[in-house]
């Protein structure tokens, strides 16, 4: 069987599109990855998501090791049994959730020991410990386990992570091939790590094309740098990456952002930013964000983007309806925004499949982003 082909089916400039076959489903690229953080993707049955057009979901190696536990997941059938969602899930490492999440955290070479944002109890990561986890989940694309610096840090340090990323990368690999049954089913992406240095992500990227990996992350990017950096990086980081595997920005982003990386040859993303804001009242339109708490929908009986094809859009919730729910904190509010939300990002990359093979890429962006205004936000 199948365990990991990509297959390119249409360029246009750097765009590409295609499909990754796996042993648990197709996932068509440029995808969009709904997060699913706590074995979930928030207010969502899988069914829902995969009725959204959603192929692959991601995970978190850090959350699921502190609550319920990758041993206890492992003891109920792994992941996939335990949340219900069939298709491939994408797990990340670890490696940005202990910095960002966790306290008191103590880097060597070995790995991270932290203190769990939840109960305090301390825990070690290694790359090791990252590739057990994710076995144990079942997961089928493993992230490499890697370090990161909070920007804006000195040359020095974004040099000095990026290089024990690399090693990392390399433990990585090992522990994830001694893995038996698991790693011959599943794939290993590595990270590519240099902040927004051109030259350091050259290096960080033909260290990972050395040691090998099915796909190939950019991380480090989306952490505050702005959306003209981000692009100026990703003039150059994808192209340093093989052509012939996935290239996965991780954390990213705004519809705007997805459209321009995907312009510049990113197929695959996550973000937690249309669950996110579909719970604190953000609806994704074809003509930009919308925020329903705002007064002005009160009374507005149209539904939140005529052209999309989620449930309620289709059989007419009101602008109205959702105002009322957002406002009074009903908890169908935050279920119906979400849907809508990961229905809108789906059909984003549906659109933009669809450009990309009919090689109408540039038009289709002018006119998105001619329309997609980012001001409700
Ligand atoms: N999520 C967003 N950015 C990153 C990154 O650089 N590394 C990892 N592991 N996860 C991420
Ligand atoms: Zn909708």
């Amino acid at each position: 069987m199948t365990r990991f082909v990509f297959h390119i089916t249409a360029t246009d400039g750097p765009a590409r599109t295609g499909a990754i076959t796996m042993r648990r489903g197709t996932i068509r690229t440029p995808a969009f990855m709904p997060v699913g953080t706590a074995a979930t993707v928030k207010a969502l049955r899988a069914s829902e998501v995969a009725a959204a057009g959603a192929d692959i979901i991601l995970g978190n190696t850090y959350h699921l090791m502190l609550r319920p536990s990758a041993e206890r997941i492992a003891r109920l059938g792994g992941l996939h049994n335990f949340m219900g969602w069939h298709g491939p899930i994408l797990t990340d490492s670890g490696g940005y959730q202990v910095m960002s999440l966790s306290a008191l955290t103590k880097r060597s070479e070995e790995g991270v020991s932290f203190a769990s944002h939840l109960d305090g109890t301390r825990h070690m990561m290694s790359p090791e410990r990252s590739m057990e986890i994710q076995r144990l989940l079942g997961s089928d694309i493993v992230m490499a386990f890697d370090e990161l610096v909070a920007l804006p840090a000195p040359r020095e340090a974004v040099e000095a992570a990026m290089h024990r990323s690399m090693r990392w990368a390399r433990r990585s690999r090992d522990a994830f091939d001694a893995g038996g049954e698991h790693a011959e089913a599943a794939a290993l992406f590595g990270i590519q790590q240099g902040g927004l240095d051109e030259r350091l992500r050259a290096e960080s990227a033909s260290h990972l094309q050395e040691i090998g990996f099915d796909g190939y992350a950019i991380g480090g990017l989306a952490v505050g740098e702005g959306q003209e950096a981000m692009f100026g990086c990703l003039d150059h980081a994808p192209g340093q990456l093989p052509e012939a595997a996935p290239r996965y920005l991780m954390g990213v982003g705004k519809p705007d952002d997805i459209v321009g990386a995907v312009q510049r040859g990113v197929d695959m993303f996550d973000c937690v930013l249309p669950t996110r804001s579909g719970r604190n009242g953000q609806a994704f339109t074809r003509s930009g964000p919308l925020n329903l708490r705002n007064a002005r929908h009160n009374e507005d009986q149209a539904p939140l983007d005529a052209e999309c094809g989620c449930p309620s859009c289709r059989t007419g919730v009101s602008r109205a309806y959702l105002h009322h729910l957002v406002k009074s904190g009903e908890m169908l509010g935050a279920i119906l925004m979400t849907e809508h939300n990961i229905w809108f990002y789906q059909e984003l990359m549906a659109n933009l499949r669809a450009a990309i093979a009919a090689g109408t890429l540039t038009s289709f962006a002018a006119s998105f982003l001619g329309r997609y205004k980012n001001r409700d936000a």
